[in-house]
């Protein structure tokens, strides 16, 4: 089937009302402090859910700001596609509760576990729906609270994470919206390195018990050094396999929106393929690495703030644990 299949008709983000900065973390105890975290991650603040706040609340308001963008109503949306690493519970998904939220009952709903790479991941589990026709309007979401599973003492771990939610509306490109969609994507993983960035109990092979308040096994355990190596490797081979995909070059992109991980991965990747960083969306400083939502919730500021415009070209890269990385180039 010829490509443009689906496009992005609409998207909407959300994050919980509670700033916390380099310096409150400081505050806190942490043993860490501004200027270190600035110079070696350029993250400046997180926004962290409190009293309310959830997986679910914050996908939900992402996607109706998503639909009313679109102009799709709940009943309208067919398929419900949720990347996360957080759900509020673990049966069943994050993807039935938010369709329960939004009153989607025509849709079929389910979560993609992909970590970072989670969104990416759902679009083009979507675009495949959509080529089928299995789906003709799918709701594709990242969404992260990763605040619970923090170990707050870690300075390791809990300088670079946040909690968010951004959205999308996939649908057929046909009509007026014909040439507009996704132009090409690459989908890659690799499970020999799975535990550099892992959380290692909660599941059925070690569920949670009283062991975890002494091995802390039920947070995210990291090793940086390993995953920023593989992270900047992986994003550039995802960013040349994308444009290869699309019979482009960087110059043909207006804007890159890569994973919100570090700026020092951001900047690697874009000087790899060749795209000066003003055509680079980066927002690390605002949110942290929020994880499946860091790709939405960029590509939704960047349409709000007129950075990403119709008629221009997108290249949309993540990396995440797994490992998992991938890449989309879009049409506007
Ligand atoms: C975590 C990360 C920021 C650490 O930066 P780094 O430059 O690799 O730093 P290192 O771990 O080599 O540590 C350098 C020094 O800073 C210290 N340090 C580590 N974390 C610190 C912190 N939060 N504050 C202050 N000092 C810190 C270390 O102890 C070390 O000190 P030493 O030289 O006296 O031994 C970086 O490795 C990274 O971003 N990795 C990728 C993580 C990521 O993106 N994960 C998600 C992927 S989706």
């Amino acid at each position: 089937m010829k490509r443009p299949i689906a496009y992005i008709a609409g998207t909407g983000r959300a994050v919980p009302k509670q700033v916390v900065t380099n310096h409150d973390l400081e505050a806190r105890g942490l043993e860490t402090n501004d200027a270190w975290i600035v110079e070696r991650t350029g993250i400046r603040q997180r926004y962290v859910a409190g009293e309310g706040e959830s997986t679910r609340s914050l996908a939900t308001e992402a996607a109706r700001k998503a639909m009313a963008k679109a102009g799709v109503s709940a009943g309208e949306i067919d398929l419900i596609v949720v990347g996360t690493a957080t759900p509020d519970r673990l049966l069943p998904s994050a993807a039935c509760d938010i369709q329960a939220e939004l009153g989607a009952t025509r849709a079929g709903a389910f979560d993609v576990s992909a970590a970072c790479t989670g969104f990416v991941y759902g679009c083009l589990v979507a675009e495949g729906m959509l080529a089928t026709g299995t789906s003709e309007t799918a709701l594709v979401i990242g969404v992260e609270k990763l605040s619970s599973i923090l170990n707050w003492d870690d300075r390791n771990t809990a300088i670079l994470f946040g909690d968010g939610a951004g959205a999308a509306i996939l649908r057929r490109s046909r009509g007026a919206n014909a040439g507009k969609g996704i132009l090409s994507t690459y989908l890659r993983s690799d499970g020999t390195l799975g535990e550099l960035l892992w959380r290692p109990s909660g599941g059925a092979e070690r569920p949670f018990g009283p062991d975890v308040l002494v091995d802390k096994s039920h947070f995210i355990h990291m090793a940086g050094r390993e995953v920023f190596k593989h992270a900047v490797r992986s994003m550039a081979e995802a960013t040349d396999r994308a444009l290869d995909g699309a019979k482009l070059t960087a110059s043909d992109i207006d804007l890159m929106i890569p994973h919100q991980a570090n700026i020092r991965i951001i900047e690697a990747t874009a000087k790899h393929a060749g795209i000066s960083m003003d055509k680079v969306y980066v927002n690390v400083d605002a949110y942290g690495n929020t994880s499946a939502a860091s790709v939405p919730i960029a590509l939704d500021e960047a349409m709000q703030t007129g950075r990403l415009r119709e008629g221009m070209t997108a290249l949309l890269v993540a990396f995440g644990a797994g490992f998992t990385w991938g890449s989309m180039v879009v049409r506007f």
